[in-house]
């Protein structure tokens, strides 16, 4: 299989954040010319798997091995990893009505994260050509997407309205659609996905100043558990990523990771300190 290294560009906050939030968004950092040829390039290949675009050099050195994005990816997969063996176009005439609420079939549910689900939008994606939408934290939220089809607006939900050459990378099991559009016109979105080669390790970016006992594990939006678990969720996912699973552990009440901004000390039933030397 085909892999990939490269710097890893994510800090523990960051890192930490992708765990609560399910995805991260990085902002119009593919170059213009390369959008417009990528949009071009699904004109001539107009179907749902433009595979073979995945063999042209522009689009992998400038999209699938992106330095922010391969960063991103490096950070949360380690060393090399693998790259993407399928491409996906959403090909939208819109206007459209809102897809479905789900998750991909294939859905995990746990904090191990052994590949990520990326988007890629060529083009503009304002309100109006029907962004996907996104839930924050649903990636550990179990439901039967036949269920989840029939709700209709989800309070929290993100529409990931972007300019032109954004990528945003997620979970994949996190709950999305493709929002409603109302303008006219054709709406391209690829989706691909990177694999994990490695165990895991904290080997991204260290903060020397992160913290774990203040760090922030909650969700800032709606969460849909019970209180807390959002927290629980996103420190075990951190762990995992950490390669620290064997020493995770949950004492409940208001033991760690509770919010502790106001805590007199460090919270009770903090996991141990790494040993000296390691990550
Ligand atoms: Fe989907």
């Amino acid at each position: 299989m085909r892999t990939y290294d490269c710097a890893p560009t994510l800090n523990d906050t960051q890192v930490l954040e992708f765990c609560r939030n399910g995805f991260l968004m990085l902002e119009g950092i593919v170059p213009d010319e390369i959008n417009r040829r990528t949009f071009a390039f699904l004109d001539a290949h107009p179907s749902g798997e433009p595979v073979e675009i995945l063999k042209e050099d522009w689009f992998v050195n400038n999209v699938i091995l992106h330095p922010e994005a391969a960063g991103a990816v490096r950070s949360l997969l380690g060393a090399n990893f693998g790259l993407p063996v399928l491409m996906s176009n959403h090909r939208v005439q819109c206007p459209m009505p809102a897809q479905g609420w789900h998750r991909d079939g294939g859905s995990k549910y746990g904090p191990q994260q052994n590949y990520l689900q990326v988007f890629y939008y060529p083009q503009d994606c304002p309100v109006e050509l029907g962004p996907t939408e996104l839930v924050p934290g649903s990636h550990f939220l179990f439901s039967l997407s036949t269920y989840m089809g029939h709700y209709g607006h989800i309070r929290g939900g993100v529409k990931t309205t972007a300019p032109a050459g954004s990528i945003f990378i997620s979970v994949y099991s996190v709950w999305h659609r493709r929002s409603a559009s109302t303008a006219e016109g054709l709406r391209n979105m690829l989706k691909y996905s990177y694999w994990r080669t490695v165990p895991p390790q904290r080997d991204w970016v260290i903060d020397p100043d992160f913290d774990l006992a203040t760090a922030e594990y909650g969700l800032a939006g709606p969460t849909f558990r019970q209180q807390f678990r959002d927290r629980y969720d996103a420190a075990e996912m951190y762990f995992w990523l950490c390669g620290r699973m064997s020493e995770f552990r949950l004492i409940g009440g208001q033991g760690w990771p509770h919010h502790a901004d106001n805590f007199l000390d460090k919270p009770y039933g903090m996991p141990p300190e790494p040993l000296k030397g390691l990550a």
